[in-house]
């Protein structure tokens, strides 16, 4: 199966966009996690309101499906602007960027998502538009070219990046603010699935709220898809309103384990325990022995694996946990960690 499509994807699937949206909050005050970032963000609107100019530059940064997107369109709400809304691929020329540049309204929000894909010439485009609110371009070809300076509306660039790593320097330096994604925690997911299930007008009992939470792998927009899965379940299953029963047979036929787990999670570790002793192996050696890439595997799978303790980054390679084992119902064979390695723990339960 396409990581796309599995329940627990943080990518967003084909037709989701739409429902997405209507659940999506639109405040800050709405907006359910990321503290730090939240705070921090309402003291540089509310400043940039006071001074009447555009807010600085935002770089978002984090595993996906933790709200970037979400978080962008309420900060363009919030100052009271326009949103435009692209991604790193889609922006493959200089021109391309010109011509959105180009069509944004003074204090505009421009939002890019997968920022770090961006190719070089257009980036290039992007250094001085963040900087100067200017346009470098080159008119003719070979001695008699020359360039003009083109000025643009004062705007704001929120870029979004599972990789922060991956951003060139001169770009990373050009960002005011930073904002790091974090994992949800099961009640702050908890209280966005009772926020959703009311937006859809769906009775969901409290026990059912904790155990869709246990098992969204810290990520809302797995929480809101697997409520909506559920959903169809009590509809057609049980009585229309969810219970424990209908989530724990809703879940289990999704394949969804009770630490959110799903087959292709489970086939990485496994993995890594039969053909290399649990580890340490390379991240290369994994994604070729179940032929994924390296980088879905880097930024859809490890992030939680991570998270929840159950695979550790070292020096030498990626190491399967003791806890991982005890989930698997495997007998640990590796070394004795002197860290905690509890899953309880990491996820603050
Ligand atoms: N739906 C998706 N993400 C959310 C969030 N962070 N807060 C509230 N509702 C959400």
């Amino acid at each position: 199966m396409d990581y796309e499509e599995r329940i627990t994807s943080a990518q967003l699937g084909r037709g989701e966009e739409k429902v997405e949206f209507g659940i999506r909050p639109k405040s800050l005050n709405e907006y359910i996690g990321q503290k730090t970032a939240t705070d921090n963000l309402k003291v540089f609107i509310e400043a940039a309101k006071m001074r009447g100019e555009p807010l600085d530059h935002v770089l978002f940064y984090g595993p996906p499906g933790l709200g970037k997107t979400t978080l962008a369109g309420i900060v363009a709400n919030e100052m009271g602007v326009d949103i435009r809304i692209t991604s790193g691929p889609a922006i493959e020329r200089a021109g391309d960027l010109a011509a959105i540049l180009t069509n944004l309204n003074e204090n505009d929000v421009l939002f890019i998502d997968e920022i770090h894909r961006l190719n070089r010439s257009v980036e290039e485009v992007l250094y001085s538009a963040m900087e100067d609110y200017a346009l470098d371009i080159i008119i003719g070809k070979g001695p008699s070219a020359r360039s003009i300076r083109l000025d643009i509306a004062k705007f704001t660039l929120i870029g979004a990046t599972t990789r922060a790593g991956s951003l060139s320097a001169p770009l990373r330096d050009r960002f005011g603010v930073s904002c790091k994604f974090e994992m949800y925690t099961p009640d702050e997911l908890a209280d966005i699935i009772r926020r959703t299930a009311g937006i859809l007008d769906v009775q969901v009992d409290e026990q059912s709220v904790q155990e869709m939470a246990m098992r969204s792998r810290g990520t809302p927009r797995v929480a809101n898809r697997i409520l909506k899965r559920v959903r169809d379940f009590s509809q057609v299953k049980g009585t229309g309103k969810i219970d424990i029963e209908i989530t724990r047979q809703a879940l289990d036929a999704l394949g969804v384990d009770f630490m959110g787990l799903e087959n292709l999670d489970r086939e990485i570790l496994r993995n890594i325990i039969d053909r290399f002793d649990g580890g340490p192996v390379g991240i290369d050696t994994i994604a070729a022995s179940i032929g994924e890439e390296r980088v879905t595997i880097e930024d859809v799978y490890e992030p939680y694996l991570i998270q929840i303790g159950f695979l550790n980054r070292t020096k030498k390679g990626r190491v399967v946990s003791r806890a991982a084992y005890r989930h698997l119902g495997l007998e640990y064979a590796g070394e004795e960690l002197t860290g905690d390695d509890d899953m309880q723990l990491k996820l603050k339960v």
